[in-house]
């Protein structure tokens, strides 16, 4: 498929059995079905949305990637961002993170934050790129016992 298009747009329940595939994929803890939901269709401060890719007709579409992040007042936090493990390092972790910074700015966030893995070196070296600093360490922030990385960036700062 000779994929063109690269479109970020909000999260619908249609997108729902692609959101979750990656979602298995990519997280040790993954959410349920009833969390994208929640996060779709009643959490005013969410922002769901999906990474499409398609042909040039549109009549070949594929989400390949989603992120999630809350918006509260001048803050905001990411809480999800994937892609796809076989399109991964193709740049559209970081077409997500370029809308989400905008976003952001557009509505005046001034901080944007983020917990990671400490193991996730890859997330890890993904957000130092994208101008996340480290803050501090979160001890035994997940359920497993592994520590988190608490990571900062300003938005109002590009
Ligand atoms: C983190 C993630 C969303 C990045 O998405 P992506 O589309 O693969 O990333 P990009 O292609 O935009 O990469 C941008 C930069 O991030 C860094 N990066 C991405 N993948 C990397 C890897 N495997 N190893 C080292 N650095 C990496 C690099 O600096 C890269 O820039 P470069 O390709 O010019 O060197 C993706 O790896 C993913 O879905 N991981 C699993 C889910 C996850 O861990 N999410 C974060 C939870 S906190």
């Amino acid at each position: 498929m000779d994929y063109i298009n690269v479109t970020i747009r909000p999260m619908t329940k249609e997108d729902l059995p692609s959101v979750m595939e990656i979602e298995r994929l990519c997280f040790i803890n993954p959410w349920n079905e009833e969390q994208f939901i929640y996060e779709i269709e009643e959490n005013v401060y969410s922002n769901p949305w999906v990474v499409e890719l398609s042909n040039t007709n549109s009549d070949n579409v594929a989400i390949v990637g989603f992120c999630v992040y809350w918006q509260t007042f001048d803050s905001a936090t990411i809480c999800q961002i994937a892609v796809h493990p076989e399109i991964q390092r193709r740049q559209l972790g970081s077409a997500m993170m370029d809308e989400i910074i905008n976003d952001c700015y557009a509505k005046r966030v001034q901080t944007l934050t983020l917990e990671v893995r400490k193991s996730n070196t890859k997330a890890i070296n993904f957000y130092l790129k994208h101008g996340f600093e480290q803050v501090t360490v979160k001890e035994k922030y997940y359920t497993d016992g592994e520590d988190a990385i608490y990571m900062t960036r300003r938005v109002d700062i590009f």
